[in-house]
């Protein structure tokens, strides 16, 4: 059974995408077969690795949500969705159609549960899925708490970004307790850090002294202009920059989400 993790924030430009992305290449590259899936009507996942027309695709997050509202989800459709990115990883990419999905999900019962019944579909071929979750609070991403294992909250060191937080974190608690009641935080990724800046520093610590007794504070992402000029070239940063302090921070998310969430976790 794949462990589900969602990656969300509803503000944009945190760093969800990315995220998602090399962490997917970093657990990979452990051995391990992970799924990326686009729930972001932007579709910037797919495009990030390079699908730059993601809607020129029969089958995406579009047509299997479709289907799950429809209550037609069936294997070969399952099947066309997946895109082999590379060595043991996978992709579903999104398009701008899940907009319109979001109003056809009012009407049904249940609406916060479909993509768990999508997911249910690959559970079994991957060790992770890794859900990319689009900038606002919806059914989307409700969606996502209901289908996942674990949420990891990226967040943009800066003042009002860490503010922010509170409201996405009173989000999911809410989620945990009505709706699916064994979502674990993962943690608070500090991303995009430049911490030879005094404001960068503060704000770690206002994290940390605000969330960091109940959230774990994970290993922060540094600022780099590599990865900022990366974002549309089909590759991630964590391909081109082996040795680089992003990839390092990464590697260092892969070894966290291997301890707690892998397979390779002890029985406490
Ligand atoms: N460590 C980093 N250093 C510099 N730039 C970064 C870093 N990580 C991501 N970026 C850049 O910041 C921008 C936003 O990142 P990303 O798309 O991952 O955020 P997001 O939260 O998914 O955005 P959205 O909410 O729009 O989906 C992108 O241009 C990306 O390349
Ligand atoms: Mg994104």
């Amino acid at each position: 059974m794949a462990e589900v993790i969602a990656v969300v924030n509803q503000k944009g430009g945190v760093g969800k995408t990315t995220t998602v992305a090399c962490l997917g290449m970093g657990l990979a590259a452990r051995g391990k077969k992970a799924l990326l899936v686009d729930l972001d009507a932007q579709g910037s996942l797919g495009i990030c690795l390079g699908y730059d027309y993601p809607e020129k695709y029969p089958v995406t997050m579009v047509e299997l949500f479709s289907a799950s509202v429809a209550g037609e989800l069936d294997e070969t459709n399952a099947e066309k969705a997946v895109l082999p990115y590379g060595e043991n990883v996978d992709c579903i990419l999104s398009h701008r159609g899940l907009t319109t999905l979001e109003f056809a999900l009012l009407k049904v019962e249940a609406p916060s549960h479909k993509l768990a019944q999508v997911l249910s579909q690959y559970q079994e071929r991957y060790d992770y899925i890794l859900l990319d979750g689009p900038p606002m609070f919806g059914l989307l991403t409700m969606n996502m708490l209901c289908a996942a294992d674990w949420v990891l909250v990226p967040v943009q060191a800066e003042y009002l970004a860490a503010k922010g937080l509170e409201q996405m974190l009173r989000s999911i608690s809410g989620i945990m307790k009505t709706e699916n009641s064994s979502l674990r935080i993962l943690g608070i990724l500090p991303s995009m850090v430049n911490d030879r800046t005094r404001d960068a520093r503060d704000v770690l610590k206002l994290l940390e002294d605000t969330y960091g007794n109940s959230i774990r504070i994970l290993p922060a992402v540094p600022f780099s202009v590599r990865a900022k000029e990366i974002s549309s070239r089909g590759k991630t940063i964590y391909q081109v920059d082996k040795g680089g302090k992003v990839t390092g921070a990464y590697e260092r998310l892969v070894d966290i989400v291997l301890e707690s969430c892998g397979k390779e976790a002890p029985d406490v």
